[in-house]
């Protein structure tokens, strides 16, 4: 399907959670989040009919994110149901990997290809430092089990204040290269100042390639991340959701004082 400026939106970003097991500065702050009420979180149901509606509409790659998308329950049993959707050709799942060492195997399994690992800093206390907890053996041990189970292809996530010349960068570079996995730098985003920047090693960030559209947890379709436009599967239907979202999908990001990275995703 194609937006008013003849981008060919073939990629769908659903968040299924907006809680997290870590607090990443940049992310959340440690306290006082609102969390959204179970009657406002979509059921799986809710979201495998959006899904197989978006990928009948051109949607050919789903990538599930958070929040953290392992502390949703029956995580494993969505992944099976959105992988037997005719017409998905790649699936993939951004996860901090706090959880991943139980669930690489029972993930890949059920289907799930791709893996984008975020992994800001190799030394404890600076992970500590970041996301506010104290995990990174967890992180480690969740990164050598998906190594380990054969995913098609495992990215690691770092994001950066400005260069990757930053120390806790040059490791994360070195780690990767070690265990033979990809990296991308990402520069801290700032989604209210409208502070974006092209994902080093990645598409995002880059308005004129731009082929996505995210689902949120409550069920908005977002035709941007740096945008508060939002059409409510519940209230438009799924289809017409996705064609609003289609036909207001702006050309170039600006602000946004409503979407968070943990209720959209990254
Ligand atoms: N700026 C850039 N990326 C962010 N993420 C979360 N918050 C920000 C931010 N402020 C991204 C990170 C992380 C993923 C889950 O979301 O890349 O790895
Ligand atoms: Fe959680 Fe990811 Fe946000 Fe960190 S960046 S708090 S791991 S959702």
């Amino acid at each position: 399907m194609k937006d008013n400026y003849n981008r060919n939106i073939t990629y769908l970003r659903i968040s299924i959670t907006d809680r997290c097991n870590l607090r990443c500065t940049y992310c959340m702050p440690e306290e006082g989040v609102d969390k959204l009420s179970h009657k406002d979180l979509l059921s799986f149901e809710e979201i495998v009919e959006f899904t197989k509606q978006a990928v009948a509409m051109g949607i050919n790659k789903v990538r599930l994110t958070g929040g953290e998308p392992l502390v949703r329950k029956g995580i494993v049993d969505l992944v099976k149901m959105l992988w037997d959707i005719d017409g998905i050709k790649d699936l993939a799942l951004t996860t901090n990997a706090v959880l991943l060492k139980e669930y690489a195997q029972p993930l890949k399994d059920a289907g799930l290809q791709r893996l984008n690992i975020s992994l800001d800093t190799l030394d404890k206390e600076r992970f500590a430092q970041i996301t506010r907890r104290d995990k990174l053996e967890e992180v480690l041990a969740g990164i050598d089990e998906a190594i380990k189970v054969g995913f098609k292809q495992i990215k690691l996530n770092c994001v950066i204040e400005k260069t990757k010349k930053e120390p806790d960068a040059v490791a994360v570079a070195k780690y990767a290269e070690d265990k033979g996995l990809q990296a991308r730098f990402i520069r801290t985003m700032n989604l209210e100042k409208g502070e974006f920047w092209i994902v080093d090693g990645g598409d995002g960030g880059n308005c004129s390639i731009c082929n996505r559209i995210r689902l949120s947890s409550s069920g908005d379709v977002l035709p941007c991340l740096f945008s508060d436009l939002g059409y409510n599967i519940r209230e438009f239907g799924n289809k017409e959701a996705i064609l609003q979202a289609l036909e207001h999908k702006p050309q170039k990001g600006t602000i946004s004082k409503k979407n968070e990275f943990y209720t959209v995703g990254g």
